[in-house]
């Protein structure tokens, strides 16, 4: 890491994804000078420690970036909407967590393990990309570099915290609830903007995020597009049906991909073992795979249930599980700024 330090903003400080950005800016050796950190109205006031220091937590307005150079953004979509362009006018470097700019086709979406070569394109903003879509792409990336990638097609058993804390106090009053044979409350899941609301405690909802017109929901077509963008893979075909479980933490993928290549099955495992960030957890002999629970809290990508499709030859399934709080949002985004202080990008 380099002498020189840098002012960083936090917006959203207080939300699942915010406390655990400040968490790892905390960890990890990233040259800060000054820390602001900003919410809405509702949580200003409250105080921070961060390295020993008490840090109130302000109102994010258009001018809390003056004299910031790296703003990290997890505040939801017209937030960012809102205040990312005051950012970037105030000269700021923003990474965003946010759906808002990811598709834009001059703001690079970036995995470090993936496309660091992306970040040098920035014009101002970074996207981080959606934590569904991360674990896959840094996964699936070794494999696509040694074999090639045809075809990926991907259902999903996603953890409540990807909706927010909101939706993670839903999942434990539901659960009183049915425990105490009262009726379930259900206000948030599967979509805080959606019409009809269903109870996530014992249930599997088949909806993440609102329906497009195309009867895929947009957390599908976030998964679908995003993963093409990341990868550079505009022709490759993607597939993808997204679940929300009774889970706290961690995403869990059952994903199926056609390769170009013809590797056995120790070859893809070993490619998988060699990735970057990646950890293969798969022995049958001794039950072993990942778990939301056995990955919770960690950093890493883990892969398990490896196997050769038994009528496709190129075809091999995986199970795919990672904290979507961490490698799938915060930890992601503080590795995007160490990747843009290390390769001298800011
Ligand atoms: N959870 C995930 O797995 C995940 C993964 C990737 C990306 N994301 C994205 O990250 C964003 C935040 O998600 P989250 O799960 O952390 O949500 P969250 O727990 O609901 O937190 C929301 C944060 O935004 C702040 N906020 C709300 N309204 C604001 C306003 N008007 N001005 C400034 N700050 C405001 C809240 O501050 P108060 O305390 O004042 O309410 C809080 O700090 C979302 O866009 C989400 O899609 C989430």
């Amino acid at each position: 890491m380099s002498e020189k330090k840098y002012n960083v903003a936090v917006v959203g400080a207080t939300g699942a994804v915010g406390q655990n950005i400040v968490k790892y800016l905390e960890e990890q050796p990233f040259p800060i000078g000054q820390l602001s950190l900003l919410s809405s109205k509702r949580s200003a006031g409250k105080k921070v420690t961060f390295h020993n220091k008490e840090i109130t937590i302000e109102e994010a307005t258009e001018s809390s970036f003056n004299s910031i150079d790296i703003a990290f953004f997890s505040a939801g979509g017209a937030i960012s909407e809102k205040l990312v362009p005051s950012a970037v006018k105030s000269g700021a470097v923003v990474i965003d967590n946010t759906s808002a700019y990811r598709m834009d086709e001059e703001v690079p979406l970036v995995v470090p393990e993936v496309n660091p070569e992306d970040l040098h394109k920035h014009k101002g903003i970074i996207a981080n990309p959606n934590c569904s879509t991360i674990q896959m792409v840094a996964a699936l990336k070794p494999i696509q570099e040694k074999y090639g990638l045809n075809r990926i097609i991907v259902s999903t058993y996603q953890a409540v915290s990807g909706a927010g804390l909101a939706a993670q106090d839903e999942l434990v009053a539901q659960t009183k609830q049915y425990l105490n044979d009262e009726e379930m409350e259900a206000n948030i899941l599967p979509a805080g903007g959606d019409k009809r609301h269903y109870p996530i405690a014992f249930n599997a909802l088949p909806q993440i995020d609102v329906f497009d017109d195309n009867d895929y929901t947009k957390e599908e077509l976030k998964m679908i597009n995003e993963t093409k963008k990341i990868m550079h893979a505009p022709d490759m075909k993607v597939a993808a049906t997204c679940v929300r479980l009774p889970v706290f933490s961690s995403h869990a993928e059952s994903v199926y991909v056609e390769v170009e290549g013809n590797p056995t099955v120790d070859q893809f495992k070993a490619t998988i073992a060699d990735g970057k960030g990646l950890i293969l957890e798969d022995d049958p002999a001794t039950q072993t795979y990942p778990t939301p629970l056995s990955s919770e809290g960690k950093k890493e990508v883990f892969v398990g249930r490896i196997r050769q499709d038994l009528d496709v030859n190129n075809g091999f399934h995986l199970w795919i599980v990672s904290d979507n709080l961490v490698k799938g949002a915060a930890w992601n985004t503080v590795q995007i700024g160490q990747s843009l202080v290390e390769q001298k990008i800011i």
